[in-house]
């Protein structure tokens, strides 16, 4: 699809991008290389930067792969150093590195809750905290009449109610949208750097939509959804591309849900062709035999 934002809109910036060698980490890659941003992408796994890099460049796309951890600070700050090295500025750091995988409650380890608390938690904690020098309004590469950069969490809506066999991503994504609005405060007020979430719901041809919604339940889900369709990459890229660009420069502290509703949506408990013809039968009666209060007190 067509992307409605100018093609220069991220000209001469640079964006971070962990987790952007798949999934919506990479669409993200390839509409901000689109719309001018130069790219570097973390990943732990190296064939998947080294095929993501090369597709990216294919396009025109000035990009870069750094393999890490954002588990390891260590990691973090090797790839923050690195992308700084290659590109002399970062003006957008874009955290989608996230894990998971479905579990009952009671069937998960202290490992494995521990495990994708410390991947979309600590790992974002860890990149936003390599990369503030780089971002605040100020730092090494950004001249001093631009204000500080931009940060972006992707988040979930898991947590907004509960989610089944989800504890372990429910707490990570709190946790997330805590920091998110945390940093906002903090480095909003002292650097001009701007910290906002995305909360995605089910999006097409995804690693998290495969590994949650397996093939067989997934026309049952849809129709749950308001918009009853799945969203779709491209959805996640605009909405980051909005808050990132200028468009977004008065936002700061915002996750923005980009579900179709879907987060809201619950089973409808009467048909619509009942509703006028129930209530008025309901109405009748209550007035003709009043219920509740004794009259004493009416
Ligand atoms: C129960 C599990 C499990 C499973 C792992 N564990 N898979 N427990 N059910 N299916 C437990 C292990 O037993 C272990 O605990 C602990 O978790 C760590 O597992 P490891 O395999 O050693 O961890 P690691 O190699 O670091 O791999 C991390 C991972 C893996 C999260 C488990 O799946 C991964 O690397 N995923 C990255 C890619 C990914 O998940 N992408 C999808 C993101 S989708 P014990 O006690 O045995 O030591 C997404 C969408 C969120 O984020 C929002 C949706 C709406």
């Amino acid at each position: 699809m067509e992307s409605p934002f100018k093609p220069d809109v991220l000209k001469g910036k640079v964006a971070l991008i962990t987790g952007g060698g798949s999934g919506i980490g990479f669409e993200i890659s390839t509409q901000f290389g689109k719309h001018g941003a130069s790219i570097a992408i973390m990943g732990r796994r190296k064939q998947v930067l080294d095929a993501a890099v090369s597709d990216l460049r294919s396009l025109g796309i000035a990009a870069i792969g750094l393999e890490g951890d954002v588990r390891k600070p260590e990691d973090a700050r090797r790839v923050v150093e690195s992308a700084y090295q290659h590109f002399g500025r970062i003006d957008i750091l874009i955290n989608a590195a996230a894990g998971n995988f479905l579990s009952a409650a009671e069937d998960l380890s202290t490992n494995g809750f521990r495990t994708v608390l410390d991947i979309d938690a600590v790992g974002t904690f860890n990149m936003c905290h390599e990369a503030l020098k780089y971002l605040k309004k100020g730092g090494p590469g950004r001249d001093s009449s631009t204000g500080g950069g931009s940060i972006i969490n992707i988040s979930a809506t898991l947590h907004y109610t509960a989610s089944w066999y989800q504890i372990h991503v429910s707490a990570a994504k709190a946790a997330v949208d805590a920091t998110t609005r945390n940093l906002a405060l903090e480095w909003g007020t002292d650097y001009e750097i701007r910290v906002n979430g995305i909360a995605p719901g089910p999006i097409g041809g995804t690693p998290g939509m495969s590994k949650l919604v397996p093939d067989e339940i997934q026309n049952k889900t849809r129709e749950l959804m308001p918009l009853y369709k799945l969203g779709e990459k491209w959805d996640i890229a605009m909405a980051a591309l909005y808050l990132s660009g200028d468009t977004g420069k008065y936002v700061n502290g915002l996750t923005m849900v980009v579900d179709g509703g879907l987060w809201l949506s619950k089973p409808r408990h009467l048909a619509k062709e009942a509703v006028k013809e129930l209530s008025r039968v309901v109405e009748k009666r209550s007035r003709a035999k009043p219920v509740g209060l004794p009259t004493s007190k009416l």
